[in-house]
């Protein structure tokens, strides 16, 4: 009877948890999807080193995969959900990544003053929400490369549009230039 209890608290907490950050943020910790992934890798600046931060890391899989693919930068994943979060550092427990690290905290309050590129999967209000502070924080050259969701009013270098169906396209920017308003008639 008490391991069937203890079995039925750890569910509620469990889905207490996730649906309750899941409301907070405003996205569900979903992960991208294989092709979206390759998307993503594929999006990515050839940096020999330099700080690559995934914004909303969700379940660790992606972040793993970027430090694989690029082994000398330092990956910095930010994940407010806790279950996600500890999930994260366990794979990276499991399989060994040195250049990965995974924080429990809000991507907000994260500095992005010396970060080479960003990566997020995050929803239509937050990268919107997100965009002044990237604005302000990233050093010129930065990229940022945002599943699914563009940031309003800047100008892609590049949309990649996936070949799977359903699947969504990921928006490439290159910034400053990204920022800029074009000028009119130009
Ligand atoms: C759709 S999931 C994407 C997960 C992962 N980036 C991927 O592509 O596989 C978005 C994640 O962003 C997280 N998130 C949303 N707002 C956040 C915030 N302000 N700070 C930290 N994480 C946040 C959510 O908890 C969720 O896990």
């Amino acid at each position: 009877m008490i391991p069937e209890l203890s079995m039925i608290a750890l569910t509620v907490l469990v889905v207490a948890l996730l649906t309750g950050y899941t409301a907070y943020t405003g996205i569900a910790p979903v992960p991208t999807s294989r092709p979206g992934r390759e998307m993503v890798l594929a999006s990515l600046p050839e940096v020999d080193g330099g700080t690559i931060v995934e914004a909303g890391s969700g379940w660790g899989g992606l972040a793993m995969g970027i430090a694989r693919a690029r082994p000398r930068a330092q990956v910095y994943g930010y994940e407010l959900s806790p279950l996600p979060c500890l999930l994260a550092r366990l794979r990276r427990w499991v399989r060994p990544t040195p250049n990965v690290r995974f924080y429990c905290r809000d991507l907000r309050q994260a500095s992005f003053c010396e970060v080479d590129a960003v990566v997020c999967y995050l929803h239509a209000e937050a990268v919107a929400a997100l965009a002044p502070k990237l604005r302000a924080e990233l050093p010129h050259g930065a990229v940022v490369v945002s599943n699914t969701f563009p940031f309003p009013g800047w100008r892609p270098s590049e949309v990649r549009q996936p070949q799977v169906r359903f699947d969504a396209p990921v928006y490439i920017y290159r910034l400053p230039e990204a920022c800029e308003v074009a000028a009119p008639g130009a």
